[in-house]
């Protein structure tokens, strides 16, 4: 016979809890299928969980220390391969099924479950969450692998395209440049594959360091000025100088650069996009704001999913996966910011505000990768 699974209850209502636990006695009486421990506060199971060994965590959203799908947030991020089942009270639907499409594997309605269904779901989580695993691993060799050749190829381009293997002509030049953008834009579609597949296993590391931040906006939206005129859209900036974030500075400009790629994307000519960055509260609020094709309520909703493409593309050149928006949310919320979307409606445009923390004055550098990056403020 198996191993009893290690189930972790994280809930603060003692009455729940014990209801739990006699649900499951019922289901197995001699604990030979279920081991069940308890804890009540966020913090008590980020603790247990960094001592490994649990299968299945039964998680209640709202906690003292925690509230809502920030809760699943911090489990996955401490322990991104143990299955999580949202337990949720009555009226909570809607925020257990967001809580499935942040990646947990069931919910349950509290008072709705005798032992049998929960006995079930528990071991349907923990089977689902190893095959997931299996397929995040398949992905992330598959990326690796597919990025290897891609390097020779790229720096090969670069000798021809430099004059270092002979001199081209004209059509041999352009028909290189043709290559060469076509090999850089596989090139980042692999990478986007390889970022989702990290997320998902945990591995991703973000280096946080002190950012100057407005000038990292200003930077990139400059790298948009031209792609933006070539659509014939009237790009402005307006960012408040000084603003020094705690954040990994690739990562932050990977963000940018979806966003304002998508804001050329979407918006037809002749059309405008501002990008406007202040500070507030300790948080820097950067809006990439356009006047294009906008989103409905439905599709708001489905943005931020892996491969959540709404529109279908209107330019081939520019065709993506739709894994851009997911990366930055989670790039964003991973250095302990944002990133939501708005929108009036079709045709209205779209503003995303991505919001970063900023850098108070410390003694020391917090750690990176975790979500407590963020400096207190
Ligand atoms: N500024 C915008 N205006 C209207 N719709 C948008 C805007 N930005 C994104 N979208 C919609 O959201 C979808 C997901 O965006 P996302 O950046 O994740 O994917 P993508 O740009 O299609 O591909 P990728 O970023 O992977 O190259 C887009 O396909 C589009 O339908
Ligand atoms: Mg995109």
């Amino acid at each position: 016979m198996d191993d009893p699974l290690e189930v972790l209850l994280v809930e603060d209502n003692p009455t729940d809890a014990r209801l739990v636990r006699e649900l499951l006695r019922d289901a197995d009486p001699g604990s030979r299928a279920f081991r069940l421990e308890h804890v009540t506060r966020l913090t008590h199971a980020l603790e247990r969980l960094a001592q490994g060994r649990v299968d299945v965590v039964l998680l209640d959203l709202h906690l003292p220390d925690s509230n809502g799908v920030e809760t699943l947030a911090r489990i996955q991020l401490k322990a991104p391969d143990v299955a999580v089942v949202v337990h949720t009270g009555l009226n909570d639907d809607a925020l257990a099924i967001e809580a499935v499409r942040r990646g947990a594997q069931d919910y349950l309605t509290k008072g709705e479950v005798d032992g049998h269904r929960l006995a079930q779901v528990l071991r349907h989580a923990a089977a689902r969450r190893s095959v997931e695993r299996v397929r995040t691993r398949a992905v992330s060799l598959a990326a690796h692998e597919l990025r290897g050749p891609l390097t020779p190829i790229q720096s090969l381009l670069q000798m021809l395209l430099a004059g270092e293997l002979g001199t081209l002509s004209d059509e041999q030049r352009a028909a290189a440049q043709v290559v060469m953008r076509n090999v850089a834009r596989m090139a980042g579609l692999v990478q986007d594959l390889a970022d989702a597949a990290r997320i998902q296993e945990g591995t991703l590391a973000m280096r946080a360091q002190e950012v100057p931040l407005s000038a990292l906006v200003e930077e990139a939206a400059a790298s948009f000025a031209e792609p933006a005129r070539q659509a014939g859209l009237d790009l402005r900036v307006d960012v408040e100088p000084g603003m020094q974030a705690w954040a990994d500075p690739r990562r932050t400009t990977q963000a940018m650069f979806n966003l304002l790629s998508n804001a050329v994307k979407f918006t037809p000519s002749p059309g405008r996009i501002s990008v406007t960055a202040d500070a507030d509260h300790g948080l820097a609020r950067i809006e990439v704001r356009d006047s294009g094709v906008g989103l409905t309520g439905e599709q708001l909703a489905g943005l931020f999913r892996p491969f959540g493409q709404v529109h279908g593309t209107p330019q081939e050149a520019a065709a993506g996966m739709g894994l851009g928006l997911y990366l930055s949310r989670m790039l964003a919320e991973r250095q302990g910011g944002r990133l939501w979307a708005a929108s009036a409606g079709p045709g209205q445009g779209t503003t995303f505000t991505l919001e970063v923390p900023l850098l108070a004055p410390r003694a020391e550098a917090p750690e990176p990768e975790a979500p407590e990056a963020a400096p207190a403020h």
